[in-house]
């Protein structure tokens, strides 16, 4: 467990209550250790996350992540510190991240519902313009030059590639994977990615019909015709920016889950929003998307049977219209009460 910070460990405690109800309902054990690692420990020591901690990480099965980012430390220092350090150090190179529209949340979106919206963002998660490479060059002087490099190579998106059309397969939806890119304009990076998209695609899944967007219109497409999409496949920023936009459509921040996956190796589950420092300890804040996340974390342990427990239980709750709306302060429940119905559900479906 990194619980993290701001609303981090109390999101991540409603998760943890509903594994534990899982594991009474369903019959696993499990053991967690906590590190304390994020804004508050290097605040007063100055560690942020060491390499010896990442050695430890190996021995897990999974680790779970509630928030990193706190407001008296500088942009960047946590998240690539912590976060991308985790991510790209583990080789977790898969960013998954459902975008699904529960019954009984209110969609932005006029005239769509739950059966429009149910699709898979698979995000590249170690490359692209994610990697540190570039840098300064006269810094703080009228000449100065920064570079920020996109860093694509044909093994990272073609192992991306393959783990969507793999996803589609086994979701056995709509047999339709779209790439997401810019190749318009990007025409060597999103090159790479066209080729990979095309050959392994044409090579070894026939069956699964490919279509391309660019990521502009993919946004437009996303609010306009959510219902098109089944699989998506893109690079680590493209796929940062369209899913915000994904959860918006799915019914908020509060509701989007995501693995970040190295299916040889030791994945890590996180919710996607942030540490919403100005909520920490108030008990306001929708525990859902972590709630969501660590039945996604079961999924990848190979509990299928409580991972489905875990989603239909969110299913259930929402679709009961008992949590009216899920913004920070207006459940009408508390984060933890929130965490103790879908809790009390999982046990019931367990039944
Ligand atoms: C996310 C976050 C991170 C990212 C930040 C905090 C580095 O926005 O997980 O989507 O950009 O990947
Ligand atoms: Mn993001």
């Amino acid at each position: 467990m990194l619980p993290g910070d701001g609303i981090g460990p109390e999101v991540s405690a409603e998760a943890l209550k509903v594994v534990e109800a899982a594991a009474d309902t369903f019959g696993f054990s499990y053991e967690t250790e906590t590190y304390d690692f994020g804004g508050d420990r290097y605040l007063a020591t100055g560690e942020i996350l060491p390499d010896s901690a990442i050695e430890e990480f190996r021995d897990y099965h999974a680790i779970y992540l509630g928030a990193i980012g706190h407001p008296d430390v500088a942009p960047g220092v946590l998240e690539k510190g912590i976060l991308l350090k985790v991510r790209f150090d583990l080789d977790q190179y898969i960013n998954l991240r459902p975008i699904k529209l529960y019954p009984g949340v209110p969609c932005p979106l006029v005239g769509k519902g739950p059966e429009h919206i149910d699709f898979v963002v698979v995000r590249e998660n170690t490359e692209g313009i994610y990697t540190g490479a570039g840098g300064f060059q006269y810094k703080g002087t009228p000449q100065e030059v920064s570079t920020q490099i996109h860093v694509t190579t044909r093994f990272g998106a073609e192992r991306a590639v393959r783990y969507a059309f793999d996803l589609t397969q086994r979701r056995n939806r709509m047999k339709q994977l779209h790439l997401v890119a810019k190749t318009n304009v990007l025409t060597f990076v999103h090159d790479t990615w066209w080729r990979a998209f095309n050959e392994v695609g044409e090579a070894d899944y026939p069956d699964i019909k490919r279509e391309y967007a660019h990521v502009d219109a993919a946004c437009m497409w996303f609010v306009k015709n959510p219902e098109w999409f089944d699989v998506v496949v893109t690079d680590n920023q493209l796929g940062d920016i369209i899913t915000d936009l994904g959860a918006v459509i799915q019914g908020g921040m509060g509701l989007a889950a995501s693995g970040n996956l190295n299916p040889d190796g030791v994945s890590m589950f996180e919710p996607i929003h942030g540490s919403a420092p100005r909520y920490t300890g108030q008990g306001k804040i929708n525990p859902l998307a972590a709630i969501a996340a660590a039945g996604m974390m079961l999924d990848q342990l190979g509990e299928t049977v409580a991972a489905e427990a875990v989603e239909s239980a969110i299913t259930n709750v929402l679709g009961s219209g008992k949590i009216k709306d899920l913004g920070a302060g207006r459940m009408g429940y508390t984060t933890s009460e929130v965490g103790d119905l879908i809790a009390t559900e999982v046990k019931s479906i367990g039944k």
